[in-house]
């Protein structure tokens, strides 16, 4: 136990009042009132028409590449930096994922690359949001409609960040949400794939619920899943929803601490907010650059350790591993150098002010001396 998590869910009484409901209500499984509830009120949080609840982010990924109908044979675009979930997703339905790099401003996928990375067998996109800032989505969306593709966003780290002016999750033919306990909301484990297409929509509840005809019970007619969300998660996900904003002002205040805190330490980058873009900092982050700081990244995240405070190193770019390798098919000098300089910083919604910048101030005193 961290005296200073990275992350920790922020869960209060009505939570627990919401889930007593559920449970005296015998509604303990995935039918009830509270899953309807979550879903057409997440969707209408995001700005899209329809909610298809799930168990996770990686099966609402699964859900979506299988209801599009993508398969072997086709290409799946995914960043280098991301969660494992993104690429695994791609995998399970037999597909090739590409991997393309980051951009250096806002680590996340390189339009520029994506589109160098367009081929005949290319189907998809999956922008990652990652670790709450949107991906520069106008340039993604011109190569989606010039190749006719989908765009799967995986909005997992980013629920509530706004893409000139408008949150992610509503730009692409689906997005995927997670409500794991670290998330921005969480119900436990948790996840959502929301769309304005109510075919498929249809599809993805069909094929959740092992892929029997909603009006035939017993009667399968396509290989599905049980990948139903029960109405005790939701019944946690209506509430946070409800705090959603709150959360997410925590979040900025606490990066704005931050920030006060370490703009001018040299060898520190901070986490960015492109002008067009609102961080919503799921985990607020920054970079170490081992040639202007006095230690290196891992160095620091020791040093940290020690005083209580928990950080995360940034993944590991998806190519370098060998499992993922003979899908990095180009060059990825951005994501290798900020994988290795990023540090996710301790980001609760309950830390205090003076906590954030004890914290801030612990860095700048190990980085600077
Ligand atoms: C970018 C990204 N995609 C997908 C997932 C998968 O979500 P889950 O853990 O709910 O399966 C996560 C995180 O956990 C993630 O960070």
């Amino acid at each position: 136990m961290y005296r200073y998590p990275v992350a920790e869910p922020d869960i209060g009484e009505e939570e627990l009042r919401n889930i007593v409901e559920a449970v005296r209500s015998g509604w303990i499984s995935s039918k009830g009132k509270f899953i309807d509830e979550f879903e057409r009120e997440f969707a209408n949080y995001i700005g899209m028409k329809y909610g298809v609840a799930v168990s996770n982010g990686t099966v609402a990924l699964h859900l979506a590449l299988v209801a599009i109908g993508i398969g072997p044979g086709d290409e799946v675009i995914v960043p280098d930096l991301t969660f494992a979930a993104t690429i695994n997703a791609v995998l399970y339905i037999g597909a090739k994922p590409v991997i393309v790099d980051i951009h250096p401003e806002y680590w996340c996928m390189d339009p520029d690359s994506v589109d160098r990375a367009i081929t005949p067998k290319t189907k998809a996109i999956i922008p990652v949001h990652l670790y709450g800032h949107p991906c520069d989505m106008d340039p993604i969306i011109e190569i989606a409609s010039k190749y006719d593709l989908y765009i799967i966003e995986d909005a997992a780290e980013a629920h509530g960040a706004e893409y000139k002016g408008r949150k992610v999750g509503s730009f692409g033919h689906v997005s995927c949400f997670s409500f794991y306990g670290n998330k921005i909301i969480t119900t436990g484990e948790g996840g959502m794939v929301l769309t304005n297409d109510g075919e498929l929509a249809e599809r993805m509840r069909i094929l959740r619920d092992h892929g029997m005809n909603p009006k035939k019970r017993y009667w399968h007619e396509v290989i599905g899943f049980n990948y139903r969300m029960t109405n005790l998660q939701a019944a946690i996900g209506v509430v946070q929803l409800s705090k959603i904003d709150k959360f997410i002002e925590k979040k900025r205040r606490i990066a704005k601490i931050y920030a006060e805190e370490l703009s001018s330490t040299p060898g520190i980058t901070l986490h960015p907010e492109m002008p067009w873009a609102k961080n919503v900092y799921w985990l607020y982050s920054i970079l170490i650059d081992p040639s202007k700081a006095k230690i290196t990244r891992d160095e620091l995240s020791e040093r940290l350790e020690k005083e209580g405070i928990e950080t995360r190193k940034f993944f590991y770019p998806l190519h370098e591993m060998p499992i993922y390798a003979k899908y990095g098919i180009y060059s990825y000098p951005v994501a290798t150098t900020i994988s290795r300089q990023g540090l996710n910083l301790p980001s609760s919604t309950k830390l205090t002010e003076e906590d954030v910048r004890f914290i801030a101030r612990k860095i700048k005193e190990s980085v600077s001396t």
